[in-house]
């Protein structure tokens, strides 16, 4: 079944984006379907938090076309369809949870389902209480359940657990993954490459304002199946050249494309390793491997 726009959560091509000096954002193409949890990757200052904004409508982009649900961004039909989290949470003081997510419920057209959004964000205890002196992780928890309390197809979260200590965290990504396999679409924004992979089947990784490297996360895994070998030998022994080793700090490390020759070599040549231990290599080392394979010449 091919996809028309309007069956596409996100249809976004050629987004740009610049403050004065700054290309914030030079170069953006994405694609969100139903059912899909897309994590945006990349350092400090990439252009995530840039490309969000002009994908909720929030910033007009300089170049380029977004459209969310065939709507485009920005326009009333595409807000009612969307929820968000922003990476910093501005509550008013003198109001309650309650009465925010009733207020914003409203504004959607939907009953706000308090209880439910109790229960998933952990607010038992704050749902009655002013906001004004709320911690940080009770800022986001409340800002969080915002984000899903207008019962949206689509919903983008920047950076939604910086903050929440971790039994919040390992919740989130349990409410997280429920709302994607009952068909909602997700886009967040993370620095911890354990969360993406927990909640995401989709990155993008963004530099400098472009989209560097996208795609399914077992596609890219299968792109590349590199293997990390990590293994001790005893002191003063440095392993031959051959085998690529370098050491850690604590073990020797060597990540192969084909772990069975390598290891075969290693006990033809008698090489006295202990404690070996085998693993996939973990997402962020496989894009930096796969990022270095193609700027090299
Ligand atoms: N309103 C603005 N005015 C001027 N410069 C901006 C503005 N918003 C973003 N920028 C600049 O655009 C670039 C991209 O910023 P953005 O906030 O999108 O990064 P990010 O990927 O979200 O980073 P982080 O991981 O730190 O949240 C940065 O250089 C930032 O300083
Ligand atoms: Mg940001």
């Amino acid at each position: 079944m091919t996809m028309t726009q309007s069956d596409l959560a996100i249809h976004a091509h050629g987004l740009a984006k610049r403050f004065g000096a700054v290309q914030a954002v030079s170069r953006i193409d994405l694609v969100v379907a139903p059912g899909e949890a897309l994590g945006l990757l990349g350092s400090n200052g990439a252009g995530k938090s840039t490309t969000l904004s002009m994908l909720m409508g929030l910033c007009a982009p300089d170049a380029g076309k977004a459209l969310v649900f065939g709507h485009p961004v920005g326009s009333p039909a595409a807000r009612r369809l969307t929820g968000a989290t922003p990476q910093a949470t501005d509550l008013p003081d003198q109001v309650t949870p309650r009465e925010i997510l009733t207020y914003a419920a409203l504004r959607y057209g939907v009953a706000p389902a308090i209880d439910r959004l109790t229960a998933d964000f952990g607010l038992d205890d704050l749902i009655d209480r002013r906001v004004a002196g709320f911690s940080g992780g009770q800022m986001r928890r409340v800002a969080l359940a915002l984000a899903f309390v207008g019962q949206p197809r689509l919903v983008f979260l920047d950076e939604p657990t910086s903050g929440l200590d971790s039994a919040a965290q390992q919740a989130f990504r349990v409410m997280a993954r429920s709302y994607v396999a009952q068909g909602g679409a997700l886009v967040l924004t993370s620095h911890h490459w354990d969360e993406i992979e927990a909640i995401c089947s989709s990155i993008a990784v963004i530099d400098r304002g472009e989209t560097v490297l996208a795609g399914r996360i077992d596609t890219i895994r299968d792109r590349a199946r590199i293997t990390r070998l990590g293994f001790d030998l005893p002191p003063g022994l440095v392993p031959p050249l051959w085998l690529g080793a370098r050491h850690d700090g604590a073990r020797w490390q060597v990540e192969t494309g084909d772990s069975d020759t390598l290891l075969r070599r290693m006990v033809t040549e008698a090489l006295p390793f202990a404690n070996l231990t085998l693993q996939p290599l973990e997402l962020k080392d496989l894009i930096h491997h796969l990022r270095h394979e193609e700027n090299r010449p």
